[in-house]
């Protein structure tokens, strides 16, 4: 089956011209493409070609966009989206000045939200999690990662990545899931960490990999969560057992946690709020990506990640959500790229590397998709516009007309 996608004003490809994907000065790059056509064979991008040549081209189908411009599917890369309940009782408590930190020591935070999922049937989380995932796909994003994390113990955390594959065959999407056994400490193990740690490494992380139940290790390296003694003893066994590691580290407190991400090679760091100066040059030399959320700061009143600096250190920089219930009930990755315009300093330009091709790259599926190249997986989000700019000039506002995922419409406006 070949299918044209014709009429567009702009194709912003985001290649990467060989290099996988853009760190430093590379995030400008954008690689704009104008009076050409895609040709799709299947699933594959098969072909850009010129369009005053899509009349010679046989064809099963011409899709007709009307001037409008395409990105590659956006990739959305950290999100904690497979919750129950709610935490707007502590939203009201931190508006008065409660601190995040603080509501998480006295038993709130992350364990609330554990105590609600607990509590949740699998139907009722599918039935909780899918208008979630319906409305990213509203908003062009064709791969979308979502952790566990929110059991916190052998049965609920297997329930949670049992949800999240389900959900991974029910939608036309790609849904990674990732293991966050490791969020923070439930309750029944506050004063035993060891224990705790072996239910992850003994019981958890093998069953997982056995059952194919999740592609990445995530951790929470933070003076309230795992040290970075405990997060190496899980990420040791979770490495032997073939998951790629993530981590969240240096939103609260910097102890360690990217010496150990580096350690362990993992994918990615993410947060950084309160990264040290010394790993500028660290993070800048590394392959590790920088996945900085600053949805979270939004939504904490909380310094900002300095993507800026990052970057400008020749770091990878990804962007996302994070949409969790606690620290960013936030899923509109439309905002969070103009956040990270207006208070991290990023371009345009760069924002929309962030999305794509940088964010593939933080979920180690950067060779398939995150940009327009010949080779790669069809998956596009077209916006109403004629302008890229725009995207990020419309604070808030989901300019996604149309989402093609594997060479099919999945998503069309009215
Ligand atoms: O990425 N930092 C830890 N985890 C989440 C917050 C989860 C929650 O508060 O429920 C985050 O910010
Ligand atoms: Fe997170």
């Amino acid at each position: 089956m070949i299918k044209i996608l014709s009429n567009i004003s702009q194709i912003i490809t985001v290649d990467t011209y060989g290099k996988d994907f853009k760190r430093g000065d590379e995030l400008n790059e954008l690689g704009i493409l104008t009076n050409s056509s895609i040709v799709i064979e299947n699933d594959i991008i098969k072909d850009i070609i010129p369009s005053s040549s899509v009349k010679n081209y046989e064809t099963d189908e011409i899709i007709d966009l009307d001037g409008k411009i395409i990105l590659p599917g956006l990739v959305e890369c950290h999100t904690h989206t497979a919750f129950a309940g709610s935490r707007a009782n502590e939203f009201r408590e931190k508006l008065k000045g409660s601190d995040y930190e603080e509501i998480a020591q006295a038993g709130g935070g992350i364990n609330s939200t554990v105590s609600a999922v607990r509590k949740a049937s699998i139907e009722e989380l599918i039935e909780l999690i899918s208008p979630r995932i319906n409305y990213f796909i509203s908003q062009g994003i064709t791969t979308l990662e979502i952790k566990s994390g929110y059991g916190l113990d052998f049965q609920n955390e297997v329930k949670l990545l049992k949800v999240i594959n389900f959900l991974n065959q029910k939608y036309p999407i790609d849904i990674i899931p990732t293991f966050l056994g490791a969020h923070t400490y439930p309750p029944e193990y506050k004063n035993d960490h060891e224990a705790y740690i072996k239910i992850l490494t003994e019981e958890l992380l093998p069953y997982i990999s056995e059952n194919k139940l999740a592609v990445f290790c995530d951790a929470f390296c933070e003076k309230t969560a795992f040290s970075p003694e405990e997060v190496d003893i899980i990420f040791s066994k979770a490495k032997e057992l073939g998951f790629s590691l993530k981590l969240h580290t240096d939103q609260f407190n910097s102890i360690g946690g990217i010496d150990l991400a580096i350690k362990h090679h993992a994918l990615s760091v993410e947060h950084l709020e309160v990264i040290e100066d010394k790993y500028f040059d660290k993070l800048g030399k590394s392959d590790l990506v920088c996945v900085v959320l600053p949805g979270v700061s939004l939504f904490l009143n909380h310094k900002y990640a300095p993507a800026r600096k990052l970057i400008d250190n020749n770091a990878i920089v990804a962007l996302s959500t994070d949409y969790n219930p606690g620290s960013s009930n936030i899923s509109n990755l439309n905002l969070i790229m103009s956040l990270a315009a207006l208070k991290m300093g990023m371009t345009i330009e760069e924002t929309i590397s962030a999305v794509t091709i940088n964010a593939a790259k933080a979920l180690n599926m950067h060779k398939t998709i995150g940009s327009i190249e010949i080779g790669k997986k069809a998956d596009f989000s077209v916006f109403n516009t004629n302008d890229y700019a725009d995207i990020v000039y419309n604070v808030g506002k989901n300019l996604n007309y149309m989402t093609i995922k594997n060479g099919e419409v999945i998503f069309i406006t009215d």
